[in-house]
């Protein structure tokens, strides 16, 4: 795949199903992930592979959080089927420093490059995915569970798999309406 033509019908796709990427792929996906720019070399993130009985461990903590927030049997059962939509689940987490001269809000837009990275580097190798959050990558029992530091945050969770289906062409945004020349 020509890298114009991933970046112009970038997608994201939900439908995820075994294999997930595996061996020198995953490797690439997630060295795709450390080479974002990164201003100061800070170096402003790391990442959890989940796969397999991990999922279901995920599943567990996500249903425990919601349990803590009272929620009835069928949102805690669904809370913990979640980490289950896909093969392989990768929580990219940011690593933010308020106390260093690079402004906080760059080293997230820094992890949040990685997320997207990590995505688009599993899309140009043959798989697919998509960037989720909501209310489990928030959490304080999630932070705890997975062993956040204080300033870490859980930028997002990017579920990886292959394509159930075909993935089908979105209309786009005409970049004319957003762009002024100077
Ligand atoms: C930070 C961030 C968080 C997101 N969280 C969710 C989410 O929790 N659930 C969801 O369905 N989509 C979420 N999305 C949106 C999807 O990743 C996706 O972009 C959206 O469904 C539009 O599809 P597209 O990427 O094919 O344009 C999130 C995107 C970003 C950038």
């Amino acid at each position: 795949m020509q890298a114009i033509e991933l970046l112009l019908k970038r997608t994201s796709y939900n439908q995820l199903v075994e294999p997930a990427p595996n061996g020198d792929v995953l490797a690439n996906i997630l060295q795709a992930g450390c080479c974002v720019p990164d201003h100061g070399g800070l170096t402003p993130w790391r990442f959890i592979v989940f796969k397999a009985q991990a999922l279901v461990d995920l599943g567990e903590i996500y249903a425990e959080a919601a349990e803590q927030d009272g929620a009835d049997c069928e949102k805690i059962e669904k809370a913990k089927n979640m980490p289950l939509r896909a093969p392989m689940v990768i929580a990219v987490i940011a690593n933010i420093d308020e106390n260093n001269k690079i402004p906080a809000s760059e080293q997230l837009i820094a992890a949040g490059c990685a997320a997207h990275s990590i995505q688009m580097a599993a899309v140009a190798q043959g798989f697919q995915g998509i960037w989720r959050t909501g209310v489990f990558a928030y959490h304080p029992h999630i932070k705890q569970q997975l062993k956040l530091t204080a300033q870490e945050q859980i930028v997002g969770y990017i579920y990886l798999g292959t394509a159930k289906g075909d993935v089908p062409a979105k209309s786009r945004k005409n970049y004319q309406n957003f762009v002024q020349y100077w």
